[in-house]
This record gives C-alpha cells, structure tokens and sequence, in this order.
C-alpha cells in the first residue's frame, strides 16, 4: 500500500456514482481507459503517477455537461477531496490540472505541469481511433444528429471558417478528431496518436467509399 492508495480507491468509488448513467461518452469506462493511458505515459515520460491518476479519475466530474456550471462541478470535486485527504498540495496539483485540460477549440494555454500534460494526452488519445470513431458517434446519435451529409464534401468540411447548425458526426472530425495529434504534449503520446490519426484516417476513406457505392 503506498501513501495514496486508500485516497485513489475512494476516488474511484466518488467517480462511479458521479458518473453512472452517463451516456454521452464520459461514462466510467472513458474514466478507467483516460486513467490506464496516463498510467503507462506517465510511467514512460517519469511523472509523477499518483497526481496523474487522480487527475485521469477526478477530470470529468467538474464537466459543465453535468454541472449547473464549471465553477460549481470544481466545487465539488474540491470539497471532495478536502474531505478525503490532508495533503493540500496534492489537492492543488489536481485541480491546477482539471480546470485547465479541457479542449476548447485547442485554444486553452499549454499545461503548466508534466503531469497535467500526461492527463490531457491520455483525455485527448481517447478521441482518437477506434474508441474515439466510437464516442463521436454515440455523442452525436445522443445529439440527435445524423451520421453525415453527402452535400458536404471533404473539402467543405476541413475549411476553417466552415459553420453549421446541425453538424454531422462527419463533421466533428474535421472540427477536431483529426487535430489532436499534432496537440500531443508527450512524445510518447504522439507516437500513440500516430497510430490511432492513421487508423481515423483509413475508415474515412472507407467510408467515403462505401457511400459512393450506395448513391
Ligand atoms: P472529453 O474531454 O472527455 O474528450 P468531450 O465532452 O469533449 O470530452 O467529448 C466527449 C466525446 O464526445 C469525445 O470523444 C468527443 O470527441 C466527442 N464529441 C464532442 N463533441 C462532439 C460533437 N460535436 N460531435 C460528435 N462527437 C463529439
Ligand atoms: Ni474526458
């Protein structure tokens, strides 16, 4: 047992009931697979792993999608921890990190910390490849959105300044998917983006293909 193990067990039981019944893509196993990435990264790039596990646990709980609003999910998570651990400065690495990893257009400032660059590496390889084809999809089908829109050409979608209202799943990952591997913060990470941006780009011509064939 080291120092935090009874903290990250309890962490983990807080996280279940917070998120069960989640079903836009953040539901426990998006949680557990965040958690394993930034394990095996952080063991890769020497960071430090209890502060990157409870970051990986802890990320989505202050998600506004589940919050009345991000400052009151942030509350929660810290009025969590604070009841469950005296060490302050862990408690502020962690929140340091989850109040700051999240996309938001790739426009947020780059992560202060190592370990918050390990957490927001592993957030982000789980939109990649085959998980991530298949978060975009349960996103959008829980958006009410279709799968795609033929009169939308890959050329339309990759334009920057493209805008739409009801956007298709297609879309997103010209909006973002297909982004992240060059946002990657850990060469480890990058090399693992690699692999899954390659895969992503294979089932799109895949998929174009198919739909050719069907028109
Ligand atoms: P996270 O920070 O855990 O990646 P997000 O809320 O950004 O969480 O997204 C959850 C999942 O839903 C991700 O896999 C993401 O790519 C996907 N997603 C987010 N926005 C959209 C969208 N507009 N259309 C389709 N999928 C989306
Ligand atoms: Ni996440």
């Amino acid at each position: 047992m080291t120092k935090h193990s009874e903290f990250i067990q309890q962490a983990e039981q807080f996280v279940k009931r917070e998120l069960s019944g989640e079903a836009s893509g953040h539901d426990w196993w998006h949680i557990e697979r965040v958690r394993n990435t930034a394990l095996e990264i952080a063991g890769k790039e020497q960071a430090d792993p209890v502060v990157c596990e409870l970051a990986a646990l802890l990320h989505d709980v202050a998600d506004e999608k589940l919050n009345d609003s991000k400052e009151a999910g942030l509350d929660k998570v810290r009025s969590w921890m604070l009841g469950h651990t005296t060490d302050l400065d862990l408690i502020d690495q962690v929140m340091d990190i989850i109040s700051t990893m999240s996309y938001n257009g790739g426009k947020n400032p780059p992560m202060k910390t190592l370990e918050g660059q390990v957490v927001q590496d592993a957030d982000r390889l789980d939109a990649l490849g085959a998980v991530g084809i298949a978060r975009t999809f349960v996103y959008s089908g829980a958006k009410g959105r279709i799968i795609h829109d033929p009169g939308l050409s890959e050329e339309i979608l990759a334009q920057e300044d493209y805008r739409s209202s009801n956007k298709t799943a297609i879309y997103h990952f010209y909006e973002k998917l297909l982004k992240l591997k060059d946002l990657m913060n850990t060469s480890y990470a990058r090399e693992l983006a690699e692999q899954r941006h390659a895969f992503m780009e294979l089932y799109l011509k895949q998929f174009y293909s198919e739909w050719k064939v069907r028109d």
